[in-house]
């Protein structure tokens, strides 16, 4: 059994998420970024992928205290659990996600990941390496649901992982935040990453709400339950 899936995302009116050169953009206003703590807030955990963390130098924490203490007050840990996914396994020790204490840390990753880079990692994070090129997407939620207790997690990005949740259809819901600006940028990555390949399949949502907050626009998708055929 899997965690439900979200995925929380800001977009810019051409449908883009970042810039050409993969900078962090921060685009939308301060009441969006609170927002970003309220989702977080929801969630046993957060997914990120490892382009996202090294390029949004991420903490992945909860820094509302009001909202750590609701949890609390729910019987669930302050802060939701952090878990970062890569393939080969490039985890810099010296992200700013080491320097934050708070919720745990859980690397997803593969035994590409270098003998001695493991040794650093272990004291600051549980690892979990499969031992295939590519983490097996369901199997780690699985271990995720059944090891950490985490019903629901939220995807923050990036555009790379999100596709790959896509591809294998472990999305139940998308949160976008729709902002009054246009980058353009044909090689500019959209929600699904750089321009590539089609899905193996569309994927199908309804709408389940829609908010205006000042010049943005708060929407809020969730699986359809019977998909079109493609
Ligand atoms: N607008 C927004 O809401 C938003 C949100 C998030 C990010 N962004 C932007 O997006 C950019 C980063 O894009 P990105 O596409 O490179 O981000 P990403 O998806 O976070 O990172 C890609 C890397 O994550 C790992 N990865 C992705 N899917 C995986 C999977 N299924 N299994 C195992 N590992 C997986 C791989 O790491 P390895 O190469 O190490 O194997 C892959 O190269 C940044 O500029 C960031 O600012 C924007």
């Amino acid at each position: 059994m899997r965690p439900k899936i979200h995925a929380h995302f800001a977009m810019t009116a051409d449908g883009k998420i970042s810039t050409k050169n993969l900078t962090p953009s921060q685009f939308t206003s301060p009441a969006d970024k609170a927002r970003i703590g309220e989702i977080r807030a929801h969630h046993d955990a957060i997914l990120v992928g490892r382009g996202t963390v090294a390029a949004d130098t991420m903490s992945m924490r909860l820094s509302s205290e009001k909202l750590r203490a609701a949890r609390i007050k729910q019987g669930r840990p302050p802060e939701p659990l952090r878990v970062v996914i890569s393939n080969a396994g490039k985890i810099d020790p010296s992200w700013k996600i080491f320097q934050h204490t708070g919720s745990p840390i859980v690397i997803l990753s593969t035994t590409r990941m270098p003998q001695k880079l493991r040794a650093t990692l272990a004291p600051l994070c549980d690892l979990h390496l499969y031992e295939s090129p590519t983490v097996p997407l369901p199997a780690a939620f699985a271990m995720l649901r059944a090891e950490y207790g985490v019903k629901s997690l939220v995807c923050e990005g990036g555009g790379a992982l999100l596709r790959s949740l896509a591809a294998d259809d472990l999305l139940d819901e998308i949160h976008l935040t729709l902002a009054p600006v246009l980058f353009g940028g044909a090689a500019a990555p959209t929600l699904t990453g750089l321009p590539g390949d089609f899905l193996p399949k569309p994927l199908e949502f309804r709408l389940a709400k829609m908010e205006p907050l000042g010049d943005e626009c708060l929407l809020r998708f969730k699986k359809k339950r019977h998909q079109a055929k493609s």
